[in-house]
């Protein structure tokens, strides 16, 4: 891939416009996120899920800036053409102004769209940084930052109410600025609704098969987490190597087969 273009969130765009589906999956360190790229994956999540996989937290809570920074600089290393998006972590952007700072330092340690979970209440955030030229993604549903006060890892938007304010937030993210959207652990039909009616890239992880892309933490698709979630596939058992493994879920995402009807809610 060294000699192709790189990615772009205006490759992304075609994509969603061509309906090619695309798939993501989150790396934390130079040699993985090159392999990544080898099996043909253009875009790599520095998720902050680093906390919980690499450096065993319970959950994101504790994950540092000085983390982030550290395994965005990393991973950054290791592509050549892949798209980094790297999360800004649990209470990076309490404030506008502390989100245009922490955003500047993933930036600059090689990120290329900076992560933000949450709802209307980022609309200012979100506006300030696309304004100051920064990309970034907006994540809703279930956002692990917020573990504690759901009261556990559960799926979100289940009843009317929920799924209304979900819609609204993810429209309220994309008019302030939004160039793409995480939704985790919702029903497939709300994720589906919301990919429909979004102008920019969907990633699902637990939404189902409707979204515009698909993302999978590392550690989940080889089948090494302590606990795969429901939504998983164990991608390492099937095809026997970690380079077999990213192949062919890249190509389980591109071609349809994942995920399938087992790996998502209603
Ligand atoms: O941190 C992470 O790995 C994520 C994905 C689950 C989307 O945010």
């Amino acid at each position: 891939m060294a000699d192709a273009k790189p990615i772009t969130l205006a490759t992304l765009r075609g994509h969603k416009r061509a309906r090619r589906r695309f798939p993501v999956v989150t790396a934390y360190d130079a040699t993985f996120a090159r392999l990544a790229e080898e099996a043909g994956i253009e875009v790599v999540l520095v998720g902050d899920s680093v906390g919980n996989v690499c450096l065993g937290h319970r959950s994101t809570v504790p994950v540092t800036m000085a983390d982030m920074v550290h395994h965005t600089a990393a991973v950054a290393r290791g592509v050549t053409r892949a798209l980094v998006i790297a999360d800004l972590p649990y209470m990076s952007y309490a404030t506008p102004e502390q989100a245009f700072a922490n955003a500047a330092a993933l930036m600059q340690a090689g990120a290329q769209v900076v992560k933000l979970e949450g709802g209307d209440w980022l609309a200012p955030t979100v506006r300030g940084l696309a304004e100051r030229g920064v990309p970034v993604c907006g994540h809703l549903g279930l956002t692990p930052q917020s573990v504690d006060k759901f009261g556990g890892y559960r799926v979100q938007g289940r009843d009317a109410e929920s799924a209304r304010r979900l819609l609204a937030d993810a429209e309220a993210l994309v008019a302030a600025g939004a160039d793409l959207l995480v939704l985790e652990c919702v029903p497939r039909a709300l994720a589906a609704e919301i990919t429909q009616r979004l102008p920019v890239p969907v990633i699902g992880i637990g939404a189902g098969p409707a979204t515009d892309a698909q993302v999978l933490v590392l550690y989940d698709l080889l089948g090494i987490s302590p606990k795969i979630p429901s939504f998983a596939r164990d991608f390492l058992a099937e095809a026997g190597t970690v380079r077999g493994a990213l192949q062919r879920y890249a190509q389980a995402v591109r071609e349809g087969s994942f995920p399938g009807p087992e790996h998502g809610f209603d």
